[in-house]
């Protein structure tokens, strides 16, 4: 769509979250007015603040609301470690039948210890050890004596995330995948998750380069060489574990978002959490929410004003300098947000 041209209002949920959240929302809220996003934003919350204003952690208007608009933006949301209740996040995908989600990393503040990353990690989002089968057994008066924990990976959901990466992977002019597994000990749970990969990308083998690698080897190579990785496909826990360290490539957890997509919603997030720790300071770096925005944006065919936030936010961070503490800048989060808003009106 040209510039000038007029977009119909797209509804969509907002969700604040815990923590950073609604700071980092907030700063995002400016940057898409600025660039005219078609966004009509219903307000919901969840996590603590869900406990906080509705006595749960995943209120019923909060799903009717993601029912209605089948697209959402959402801060990062509080769970109790062990005990307290389940992950609002994967409560939503399996909510949402979420399967896909996907983990674009590309470096925008060069100089740190890698220069011109630029992998998307596809992690399958609903099944492996994220069911939540697990249960204790008690022994002599131990009741925690022994825990369990089951996988559970299926040939659909395996051949649905891995045809996902392949089509992402030629829709968005990428030239290879690697399939991502621990196959060799886990025969069952991610060897029929290999078996099926590979089937899968045999048929795109014209226009997509396959490759395979075992986790452990996988995570020592991104460190050694990432740029040998283009598009990897993994299941939930290994997808979960290898986005935080391709996040680490591209300096930290405050410039990584992540889409997670279903055939009926989609809800768009940034891979890190609710950073309690500098929760109200002032600092966050809000960045990883408003690359997720721009997921969003391209997901409703907005990739102009995608393309425009990316560039505003490359250029504060690169040419202006302007950096959160945890990229080693000393920028609050509203200077940041200035410096995006100032950018965007070039
Ligand atoms: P975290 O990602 O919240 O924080 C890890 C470290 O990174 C902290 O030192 C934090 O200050 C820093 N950090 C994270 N985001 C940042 C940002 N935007 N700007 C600057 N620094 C940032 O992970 P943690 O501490 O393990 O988890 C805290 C809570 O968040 C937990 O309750 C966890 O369950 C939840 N969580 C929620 C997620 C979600 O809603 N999608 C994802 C991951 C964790």
């Amino acid at each position: 769509m040209g510039a000038g041209a007029v977009r119909k209002p797209v509804p969509a949920t907002l969700i604040p979250g815990d923590g950073i959240g609604p700071e980092i929302v907030e700063a995002v809220l400016q940057m898409l007015a600025a660039v005219g996003a078609p966004f009509v934003w219903e307000r919901r919350e969840a996590g603590m603040a869900g406990v906080e204003t509705a006595g749960d952690p995943l209120p019923a208007e909060t799903l009717e609301s993601i029912r209605r608009t089948g697209l959402a933006l959402k801060g990062p949301l509080t769970t109790p470690v062990g005990g307290g209740f389940r992950s609002i996040n994967v409560r939503l995908r399996e909510e949402f039948q979420l399967y896909a989600n996907v983990r674009p990393s590309r470096t925008m503040v060069p100089g740190g210890r890698f220069d011109d990353i630029d992998i998307v990690l596809i992690r399958e989002n609903l099944e492996g050890f994220y069911v939540g089968v697990e249960h204790y057994i008690p022994i002599d008066g131990d009741p925690h004596a022994v825990a369990i924990g089951s996988g559970l990976n299926t040939r659909a959901g395996s051949r649905r995330i891995a045809q996902f990466a392949f089509d992402y992977a030629v829709r968005t002019g990428r030239k290879k995948v690697t399939i991502v597994h621990k196959a060799n000990i886990l025969k069952a749970l991610t060897g029929l998750f290999l078996e099926t990969a590979r089937t899968v990308g045999e048929g795109y083998a014209d226009r997509i380069k396959m490759d395979e690698r075992i986790v452990d080897a996988c995570a020592m190579q991104l460190v050694l060489n990432p740029w040998q990785f283009d598009v990897i496909v993994t299941t939930n826990l290994f997808g979960d574990i290898l986005s935080d360290l391709i996040a680490g490539l591209i300096g930290g957890l405050g410039m990584a978002p992540g889409a997670n997509i279903g055939e009926k919603a989609a809800i768009f997030e940034a891979v890190h959490g609710s950073a309690p720790d500098i929760a109200g300071k002032g600092v966050a770096n809000p960045v990883a929410v408003a690359l997720a925005a721009c997921l969003m944006l391209d997901h409703v065919g907005c990739g102009d004003q995608a393309a425009r936030l990316r560039n505003a936010l490359e250029l504060a961070l690169k040419s202006d300098g302007v950096r959160t503490r945890d990229l080693g800048g000393t920028a609050t989060t509203s200077q940041l947000v200035n410096a995006v808003l100032l950018r965007l009106k070039d």
